[in-house]
């Protein structure tokens, strides 16, 4: 695997295999990697003859009080276990280099970035969507895979390639999760062991709400009160957000027939995890 760190040549790198007529794959990540991102990285590979992996803690998708400072960094690890997956191309830039000084331009993706963790975060798609943007044009991957365990990501992902008229195909690959049922996730290292249990609550309540569906409810917001009262179940769980809602345009839907996303959000301690499932038209 090689191991670049400056743009020029990873935009060189890159020229050089689509330019052999290999298709490129493009895995982005904040490093910290776990199954949720191998995940990604095996997607790729069948899909494409070389896979590039970026990894970068972007300091422009964190609030002023979030963990940027704190977010795990494991580049030696990661690195080895990006080689096991057979990755080609790890690509991990310094901030200074993906951000000169004097940079003034992003991406804003308009409504969309204002829903769900957007609304709790502001800023951070204008963060996501801006980084994003310039990876995929360092890499001009022929497809990027993105996890459905971050949903509106996705939503405002893919929103900015169609508006931008992106040469790039967004999948979505399913979440991975423990044994459990906790979707893996980077920040699940900061749960001490009584909040790994308690952090359990999410996807509890996301059950609990797909066992009303299997019952025959349909009604958004009677769904809506089966989450947000399972999360209530769990003292030492914050509720941030529990919706239903469309998964392209993130707006609240009333009925779930049509088919919904279903998010939560929630603090386990300090911890801001978030998870979904998906609901298919009935
Ligand atoms: P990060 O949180 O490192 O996630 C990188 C990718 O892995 C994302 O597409 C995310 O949805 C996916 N992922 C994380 N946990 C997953 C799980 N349990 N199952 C499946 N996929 C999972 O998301 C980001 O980084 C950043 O916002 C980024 C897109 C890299 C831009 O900075």
């Amino acid at each position: 695997m090689r191991h670049i760190q400056s743009v020029a040549e990873m935009k060189a790198a890159c020229r050089e295999i689509t330019r052999g007529g290999k298709l490129l794959g493009f895995v982005p990540t904040m490093g910290a990697l776990h199954e949720g991102h191998a995940s990604l990285v095996r997607t790729s590979k069948t899909k494409c003859g070389l896979t590039a992996v970026s990894i970068f803690v972007n300091p422009l998708q964190f609030g002023p009080a979030e963990d940027l400072d704190k977010y795990p960094r494991a580049l030696v690890r990661d690195s080895q276990l990006l080689e096991q997956l057979g990755a080609d191309v790890l690509f991990a830039p310094t901030a200074a280099e993906m951000y000169p000084t004097g940079a003034t331009t992003f991406v804003e993706v308009g409504e969309l970035s204002d829903r769900l963790d957007g609304l709790s975060r502001p800023g951070h798609f204008r963060g996501v969507a801006t980084v994003v943007a310039k990876l995929f044009e360092i890499v001009r991957p022929d497809f990027a895979f993105f996890g459905q365990k971050d949903a509106a990501q996705v939503a405002v992902l893919r929103r900015m390639v169609r508006d931008l008229n992106m040469d790039v195909e967004v999948v979505v690959c399913p979440i991975i999760r423990e044994p459990d049922g906790l979707a893996m996730s980077s920040r699940n290292a900061y749960l001490n062991p009584d909040e790994r249990k308690q952090a359990l609550v999410l996807h509890r309540a996301l059950m609990a709400v797909q066992e009303a569906v299997g019952s025959g409810e349909q009604d958004a917001g009677k769904l809506i009160e089966v989450g947000a009262s399972a999360i209530a179940g769990e003292p030492a769980a914050q509720l941030d957000y529990f919706a239903i809602v469309d998964p392209d345009s993130l707006e609240p839907v009333s009925d779930i027939s049509g088919g919904a996303l279903v998010a939560v959000a929630a603090y386990v301690g300090a911890t801001r995890l978030i998870d979904n499932i998906l609901l298919l038209p009935r």
